[in-house]
C-alpha cells in the first residue's frame, strides 16, 4: 500500500493521462476524482471556475484515510485561470486534512498559469512543497514532467 496518493479530475484526459504517468513513475495510488454533475458546456465550466461557490464532490475512495499519506499530489486541468471546481470542492473540503500536498496542473495555452497554486494552497494547512504545469503536446512536456518527479523524488527522499 502506498503512502503517496495520486488524486485528480480531468474533463477531457490531459490531465488524467498525466497523473497515470506520474503515478506509475512513483508507485503511486491513483483515484480520480468526479463532478457530481454533467460538464458538457466548456463555457459554462469556466464560468463555473470563476465562481468560488462549488458544488460537492463525488464520493471516493482512497486505500488510507487522507492524513496517513506521506505526500498526495492533486492534479487539476486550468479553467479561466484556476483550478477545476471539483479540485477547488476536494480542497475545500480535505484540504486541511492534508499533511503535505504537491500540485500537477495541465494547461491549454503558452502560460504556465502558476497562479493556481497559490489559488490551491488557500484551502491547505502547508503551502505546497511541488508543483508542475504541464501543455499537452508541446516539446517541453517530457521535460517537465520529469522535472516534477524529480522535485516529488527529492522530497520523498529526504523525508524518509
Ligand atoms: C472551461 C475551460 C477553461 C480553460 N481555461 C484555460 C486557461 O485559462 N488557461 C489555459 O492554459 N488553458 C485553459 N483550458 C485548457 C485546459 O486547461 C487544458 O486543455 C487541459 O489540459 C484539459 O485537461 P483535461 O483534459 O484533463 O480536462 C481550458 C479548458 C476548458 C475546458
Amino acid at each position: 500500500m502506498s503512502d503517496v496518493l495520486c488524486i485528480y479530475y480531468s474533463r477531457s484526459g490531459n490531465t488524467k493521462k498525466a497523473m497515470e504517468e506520474v503515478a506509475e513513475a512513483l508507485g503511486a495510488e491513483l483515484v480520480q476524482l468526479h463532478d457530481s454533475g454533467p460538464r458538457r458546456n466548456a463555457l459554462l465550466c469556466g464560468l463555473d471556475a470563476m465562481k468560488k461557490t462549488v458544488r460537492p464532490v463525488r464520493k471516493f475512495q482512497t486505500e488510507r484515510p487522507l492524513e496517513d499519506y506521506r505526500l498526495v499530489i492533486v492534479g487539476s486541468p486550468v479553467w479561466a485561470g484556476r483550478c477545476a471546481p471539483v479540485v477547488r470542492s476536494f480542497l475545500k473540503e480535505y484540504g486541511k486534512k492534508l499533511r503535505s500536498v504537491a500540485y500537477l496542473v495541465t494547461r491549454g495555452t503558452e502560460n504556465k498559469n502558476e497562479e493556481v497554486y497559490g489559488q490551491m494552497d488557500q484551502y491547505v494547512t502547508v503551502p505546497h512543497c511541488a508543483a508542475g504545469s504541464l501543455r499537452t503536446g508541446s516539446v517541453g512536456y517530457t521535460f517537465w514532467q520529469e522535472e516534477f518527479l524529480r522535485q516529488v523524488q527529492e522530497i520523498l527522499g529526504a523525508d524518509a
